[in-house]
């Protein structure tokens, strides 16, 4: 466990899947949280039963790409609780097809939400950090990121651009002992790969008869030298060290967890 008693922390796309999370581990790590999400609801849910467990939170009904609602959640945050010490910018969405086939939205949509909305974000927060000349940033990228990927073009130019950006606001922030990483997961089994799934189905008739689950599960034995999907809180493992002070020597990098999926 790491000690984080004291500290505020906003999590994007906290309403779902990894996010929800790194939401909870965070909030258990003694962060207060800002759960941010498009879906109102869901991360009104999460922050009621955060607040069950008698931890303290903030819903926060926002578009990570409408700089707009970006600093109405920034502003609310230091309303309410003053400081803002770690921002994880999850958020993120995807696109399917051959690029060939892609239209302007198949392409803008992962830009505007997974790569405009990190640059949004953390424009908004850094601003608060560097005063304090401490902030924790985690990006969460994907293996995508790292390995082009056939039929996730946009996705994948996206989550190349997130380490890029980790890496140049590693070296801009650095000085105000800002720390900037990258977290890629490899294969976690939620909506949006349910969603690829439901694809993968319809476009290959080899795959017409199997589950989503199924789809999933054969995908990850062929690719993953461990054989086994990471769970959202694999992930959330990393997350939670990266934003704790033993992590202070770490910023600018990009790692996998992906059952040595991509060995880059
Ligand atoms: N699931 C995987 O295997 C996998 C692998 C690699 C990377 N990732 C990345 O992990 C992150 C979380 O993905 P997930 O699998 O938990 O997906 P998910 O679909 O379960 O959750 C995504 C969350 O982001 C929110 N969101 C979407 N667009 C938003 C916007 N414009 N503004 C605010 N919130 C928005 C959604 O409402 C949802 O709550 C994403 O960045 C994704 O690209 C996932």
């Amino acid at each position: 466990m790491y000690n984080l008693n004291g500290q505020v922390a906003i999590v994007t796309g906290a309403g779902s899947g990894i996010g929800r999370a790194i939401t909870i581990r965070l909030s258990l790590e003694g962060a207060a949280i800002v759960a941010a999400d498009v879906d109102g609801m869901a991360a009104e849910k999460l922050i009621r039963e955060i607040k069950d467990l008698g931890r303290r939170g903030l819903s926060s009904e926002i578009d990570v790409s409408i700089a707009k609602d970006v600093e109405r959640m920034v502003k609310g945050t230091m309303e309410n609780f003053g400081q803002i010490d770690i921002l994880v910018n999850n958020a993120g969405t995807g696109s399917t097809g051959l690029i060939i086939d892609h239209s302007e939205e198949d392409w803008e949509k992962p830009l505007q939400v997974n790569l405009k909305g990190t640059f949004l974000c953390s424009r908004a927060v850094a601003k608060e950090m560097m005063p304090r000349k401490r902030g924790r940033i985690v990006n969460i990228s994907s293996i995508a990121g790292k390995s082009g990927e056939e039929f996730i073009g946009a996705y994948c130019a996206s989550k190349f651009g997130v380490i890029g950006l980790t890496q140049v606001l590693a070296k801009e922030l650095g000085r105000h002992l800002i720390t900037v990483n990258a977290v890629c997961p490899g294969y976690v089994w939620t909506p949006m790969w349910e969603n690829l799934a439901l694809w993968f189905k319809e476009n290959f008739p080899s795959m017409a008869e199997l589950s989503p689950r199924e789809v999933f599960e054969r995908r990850v034995k062929a690719v993953t030298p461990l054989r086994r999907p990471q769970t959202p809180e694999d992930i959330a493992n990393l997350v939670a060290f990266l934003v704790s002070d033993e992590a202070r020597n770490i910023t600018g990098q990009a790692i996998n967890v992906d059952g040595g999926a991509v060995m880059q």
